[in-house]
């Protein structure tokens, strides 16, 4: 099974393009849950728009599809502003940032994705604007070589990051708000099921909106694929009611479990339980063993079983705790899946 197979791959997929552009919170009081986030937002949002000013650079952090992108667009509609987008490894020379900044008008949302991808050239460039709304460029090469200076309007820089930790200390610095995203909890994802269910048109029962929820490891993106899914399902064997039942048999058809777990998940604990005796393991070794990259081991399957307890980061490597070998002991999951314990 490839990443992109991966019905609860958290990762942007094709088949949730036409999806998320519809079921994108437009406001902060659409958005819900990540109720500090939310919180601190408000209270930096109000202050600026009392003072007429752009709000102080954002930086959002978090794992994949938990709605970095969706609040900064929610950032540039509160203040009535227009936002300009762009991501990390797109902007490869100087002239290409200074060409989105000296298109900003004033209080616009400058948003760089994957801000941690930034060239160092780039970045440098970066600092005096996000600094003091200042643009210093070098033009051509050798003793013709000439500095331009600009001024720019002050905007407001919105840079996202799944990876913080790989954000140089000097740009991280330079933004005045940090939010971090976590995990939602399930009250959160039947809310959001609840919502996506209604734009779509699709009838959901309380119960089908938890059973959903439950299993779409705090990720909204998740949610709203497996409701799409589910209905599907509802459709085909049903009366196009998501109910729980209806739920369980989409979900469980898809095999993905009661604690969101699919296939990659069960390898990953499978193979640091029976080839490395429950680790410690090197992320590098990891990878290797189970034929992944390891940026998208460490990105998209690591944070979650971290998060469940399932998993640990520990200085010499990767260890399971005893939740994973209580999980494999379930007589239900050998039935399930035959074969796995045999390689
Ligand atoms: N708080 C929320 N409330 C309701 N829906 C949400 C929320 N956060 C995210 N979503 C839904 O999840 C989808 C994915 O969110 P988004 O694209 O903002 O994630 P992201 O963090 O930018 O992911 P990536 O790291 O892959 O760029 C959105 O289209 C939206 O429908
Ligand atoms: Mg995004």
């Amino acid at each position: 099974m490839t990443e992109e197979e991966r019905i609860v791959n958290p990762r942007r997929q094709v088949e949730d393009l036409g999806l998320e552009l519809g079921l994108r919170p437009r406001s902060l009081s659409e958005f819900v849950g990540q109720n500090e986030v939310r919180r601190n937002l408000e209270i930096a949002m109000s202050a600026a728009r009392a003072r007429g000013e752009a709000v102080d650079h954002i930086l959002v952090h978090g794992p994949p599809g938990l709605g970095k992108t969706t609040l900064a667009h929610i950032i540039a509609q509160e203040m009535g502003a227009g936002i300009k987008t762009t991501s990390g490894p797109v902007v490869e020379r100087a002239g290409d940032l200074a060409a989105l900044l000296t298109n900003l008008q004033p209080r616009d949302v400058l948003f760089i994705d994957e801000v941690h991808r930034l060239p160092t050239v780039v970045e440098e460039i970066l600092y005096p604007a996000m600094e003091d709304f200042r643009l210093d460029l070098i033009i051509g090469q050798g003793p013709g070589a000439r500095s331009l200076k600009l001024e720019l309007p002050h905007f407001t820089l919105v840079g996202a990051t799944t990876r913080a930790g790989l954000l140089t200390p000097a740009l991280r610095d330079r933004f005045g708000l940090m939010l971090r995203l976590d995990f939602y909890a399930p009250e959160d994802l039947a809310k959001i099921t609840r919502r996506a269910a209604q734009v779509l048109g699709v009838e959901v029962e309380e119960e089908g909106a938890w059973e959903i929820a439950r299993r779409s490891r705090g990720t909204p993106r998740i949610a709203n694929r497996l409701l799409k899914r589910v209905r599907d399902y509802a459709q085909v064997r049903g009366d196009g009611r998501v109910t729980r039942e209806v739920a369980d048999a989409a979900l469980t058809l898809l095999e993905v479990d009661q604690l969101g777990f699919d296939r990659m998940d069960r390898q990953i604990l499978l193979t640091i339980l029976e080839k490395y005796n429950g680790g410690p393991v090197g992320l590098g070794t990891l990878a290797a063993a189970l034929c992944e990259e390891q940026d998208t081991l460490e990105d998209v399957y690591e944070p979650f079983l971290i998060q469940c307890g399932f998993l640990q980061r520990t200085p010499r490597g990767r260890m399971t705790t005893s939740r994973a070998v209580e999980y494999f002991q379930q007589p239900a999951f050998r039935k399930l899946h035959p074969g796995l314990f045999d390689n």
